[in-house]
């Protein structure tokens, strides 16, 4: 910090020399005199976040913007660890250039694994992760840290060193498409493995944001960016985890799309300067999420820049589009000239920024410099050992799966055995996720053909008609990658129809059926289940797909337990409650 401030006076004290003989500037020694050396315009610039597709060469140095972002699945042309760290640096070297040379910092998010960065190791998603807290809690922690802190060694490999995550919200509604993001219904295990996820993060070389504050995991019928109706007790319920993660340093914090008794989260000045910062006495720096003003009550986006920075945003995510950055400089410059802004708010707002970057280490050293690779071989042994944590027994009629090794004829069957994009789900590659090959790593099916090979056959037919008779069959159904909105579930998670023909081709070979589910979240699956000899919840494992062969023919037992409530139908009967799962 020194060593730029002291750069910065004297840049400052040149440029006052070569512009006129005016008196130098103090020596900025502090942050607050750093702000105090920075034009309207330098301080507004600080505050916009832009999406790394909407500027062109010179906007970082010309506009001395904050930051830039990824969106999800937004990448360089080349998808390697030297084509991010090119395109990152650059943006890093390019902010030299501006006036004060306050480093942009570049965000992206890696939320299981660097998710964005193709070959990259992809860890559970937090949903699995969570089932591994439910059966065992210091298990579950150790695991948050690890996938945070590689996660962390992967991002510098590549010249980042912000990622939104952890996200902290308490799923209470299934129906939520974003119910995998949080790791389960119950609060406590949400505090202690967003905490572990930080500390994980930190000690790995990256800042942290938690996200997304508050109630986003309890709207009503679980709608994505819906209202939730809370009272004090209520929100009071939802604080431990931001409490803990606050405590253990994080200094950003993103705000939810959703609203709190009918206010948008991101114009709520009670919750974000009362609660946030005043009550839980946050510091750090408050980020909008997604382009999230449009939503905001106001009839122009002058009024609706004016109600969010008023209700303690500090950086705004100004996204889709190059118009919606420029315009909010433009506008923001207007509000405080006309005084609808304080210059106060705005001083606040630049301060956090830069207690946020220093807090980083980007204003001591703005570059990480290049090291490290992505998706080695150790990282992949350790997500492929908390990912068999992480798998639930649900059902084992007739103790089928102690009786698995000893079978000589297996069928693998269903969408997910082959299916890298499965296993992983959303945030993967691209913001939706994809079926199919869509980054390095090994599927269910490979992992069950090299633990049985020489002494067991295997054939696979995703479709489940091969010929034959089988001692077995393994089939892998669940739900399609989705993220966000896309994954909202409104009236039921049921199995589809696909899913059900499979199922019933391979009933006709009348040997057990062992079912694989993949998904973000319990399904509601009726009666169904009932045709089934064992049932395991695998969640969202991620790249490495070996782990259940690991669990199913390896002498390890099943520790995850479900981290949320299983019901036959939404409202209906609970099939398996919280936290139940077999050992074998
Ligand atoms: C998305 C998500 C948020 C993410 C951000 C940047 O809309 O709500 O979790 O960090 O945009 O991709």
């Amino acid at each position: 910090m020194k060593k730029i401030v002291l750069t910065i006076a004297a840049a400052v004290i040149l440029l006052s020399f070569a512009a006129c003989k005016k008196e130098a500037p103090p020596e900025a020694g502090s942050l607050e005199e750093l702000v105090s050396l920075m034009t309207l315009e330098e301080k507004i610039g600080q505050m916009t976040q832009a999406e790394r597709g909407d500027i062109r060469a010179g906007d970082i140095s010309k506009y001395a913007l904050g930051s830039v972002l990824s969106g999800g699945g937004s990448t360089p042309a080349q998808n390697t660890p030297g084509g991010w760290y090119r395109m990152v640096n650059g943006f890093i070297v390019e902010s030299q250039q501006s006036r004060l040379r306050i480093p942009v910092i570049y965000g992206i998010d890696a939320v299981h694994g660097h998710n964005n960065v193709l070959n990259a190791v992809i860890f559970p998603h937090n949903v699995g992760l969570g089932a591994i807290a439910a059966g065992n809690p210091e298990k579950g922690a150790q695991a948050a840290y690890t996938a945070g802190y590689i996660t962390a060694q992967e991002m510098i490999a590549t010249g980042i060193r912000w990622t939104f995550a952890p996200v902290l919200g308490v799923a209470e509604d299934i129906r939520w498409g974003r119910t995998y993001e949080s790791y389960s219904e119950n609060v406590d295990i949400v505090t202690f493995m967003g905490l572990s996820a930080v500390k994980g993060l930190q000690d790995g070389g990256a800042a942290v944001c938690i996200k997304h504050f508050i109630g986003e995991g309890q709207t009503l019928s679980g709608r994505n960016q819906g209202n939730a109706l809370l009272d004090r007790a209520a929100l009071e319920r939802l604080l431990p985890p931001y409490r803990a993660a606050i405590e253990a340093g994080a200094m950003s914090l993103m705000i939810s799309f959703s609203s709190v008794n009918g206010i948008k989260m991101h114009e709520h000045k009670e919750l974000i300067t009362g609660l946030l910062k005043e009550d839980l006495g946050f510091k750090g720096m408050v980020i909008s999420d997604w382009d999230a003003l449009r939503q905001l009550s106001g009839n122009t986006y002058k009024e609706q820049i004016a109600n969010a920075i008023n209700a303690g945003i500090d950086m705004v995510m100004a996204t889709n589009g190059r118009n919606s950055w420029e315009s909010f400089i433009r506008l923001l410059t207007e509000l405080v000239k006309e005084g609808t802004v304080p210059m106060s708010r705005i001083d606040d707002a630049v301060l956090r920024i830069l207690r946020f970057k220093q807090s980083a280490g980007i204003l001591d050293s703005p570059s990480t410099g290049r090291s490290g690779e992505v998706g080695t071989v150790a990282n992949r042994a350790q997500a492929r050992d908390i990912a068999a944590d992480s798998l639930v027994l649900l059902r084992n009629e007739n103790n089928v799966i102690a009786n698995l090794p000893s079978y000589q004829n297996i069928l693998v069957a269903g969408r997910g055995a082959d299916n890298i994009g499965m296993q992983c789900g959303g945030w993967t590659i691209t913001w939706q996720g994809f079926h199919g090959r869509s980054t390095e790593g090994t599927t269910i099916l490979k992992g069950i053909q090299e633990a049985v090979k020489g002494k067991a056959n295997v054939t696979y037919d995703a479709e489940g008609r091969a010929e034959g008779n089988f001692d077995a069959v393994i089939v892998v159904i669940g739900e399609d990658p989705y993220a966000e909105t896309e994954g909202d579930r409104i009236n039921n998670i049921d199995i589809q129809k696909r899913d059900i023909d499979i199922l019933w081709d391979v009933y006709s070979y009348e040997c057990p059926v062992i079912v694989i589910m993949l998904s973000g979240r319990p399904m509601t699956i009726g009666d169904e289940y009932k045709n089934w000899d064992a049932l395991i919840a695998a969640w969202l494992p991620g790249t490495e797909g070996g782990c259940i062969a690991d669990v199913l023919f390896g002498n390890r037992d099943f520790t995850g337990r479900t981290p949320y409530t299983w019901q036959q139908s939404i409202g209906g009967e609970v099939l398996y409650p919280y936290g139940f799962g077999l050992t074998k």
